[in-house]
């Protein structure tokens, strides 16, 4: 079934904790965490001691999008705060494998993120070092774009190739366009607008959870 992960970007910044209870009563599966730089994306977001406080608040696993350059100079903060699932992008300058290698060596999921524009064979050879790869559905940095349909066939060849983790999109996902998603291999599905903005949470997670792939809900 696949794992619905809400994205508290979209939720109130001001009533984080009722947003993310109600996220968690509704029955989804993840909670995910976007962190922002203003520099690798022009936005800012969450910090380690909200990831701190969302730890000891919700039991759902924290999954922590790190869109930021140097990541390592924060790695252990969040991972100190509780992160369950840490994802770099792939697009940064470092040592990835030596970030992905610590992520696993202190028992979390070690995740890479692609955008739009990034081919999969950027990653290749990191696979392996990974749990979870996140095919950025939209450019990253805000929440309610539309999702580029092109980024479908990344997932497809994800799936393909047999990769044994998490597939993992995000960005401008909703009812209507999961089901073609699911088809292509998808396995964790991060909303942020579509979940947030809905009045009845728990009706729209339990749809999520049952539909088919290739389902089309209008
Ligand atoms: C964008 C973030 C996404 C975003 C998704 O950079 O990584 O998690 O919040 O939001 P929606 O689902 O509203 O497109
Ligand atoms: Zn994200």
């Amino acid at each position: 079934m696949i794992k619905i992960a809400p994205s508290i970007l979209a939720a109130d910044p001001l009533n984080l904790e009722r947003d993310v209870h109600r996220a968690e009563e509704a029955g989804c599966d993840w909670l995910h965490v976007d962190v922002m730089d203003a520099h690798f994306v022009p936005n800012l977001a969450y910090t380690p001691a909200v990831v701190a406080r969302l730890r000891e608040t919700v039991r759902l696993p924290l999954d922590v999008h790190l869109m930021m350059d140097h990541p390592e100079t924060l790695l252990d903060a969040f991972l100190d705060a509780g992160a369950d699932t840490v994802t770099l992008h792939a697009e940064i300058e470092g040592d990835l494998p030596g970030m992905l290698r610590h992520i696993r060596g202190r028992g979390r999921q070690a995740g890479l993120a692609l955008r739009p524009g990034t081919p999969l064979e950027t990653i290749q050879e990191l696979l392996p070092m990974t749990d979870l790869v996140l095919a950025m559905t939209v450019e990253p940095g805000f929440g309610g774009q539309e999702l580029e349909m092109p980024v479908i066939g990344k997932i497809q060849s994800l799936r393909d190739s047999g990769y044994p983790g998490w597939i993992e999109a995000d960005g401008g996902l909703k009812e209507d366009n999961l089901g073609i998603l699911l088809s292509a291999g998808l396995t964790v599905a991060v909303m942020g607008t579509a979940l947030f903005h809905q009045r009845d949470l728990k009706a729209t997670v339990s749809r999520l959870h049952a539909m088919k792939p290739g389902e089309v809900h209008g």
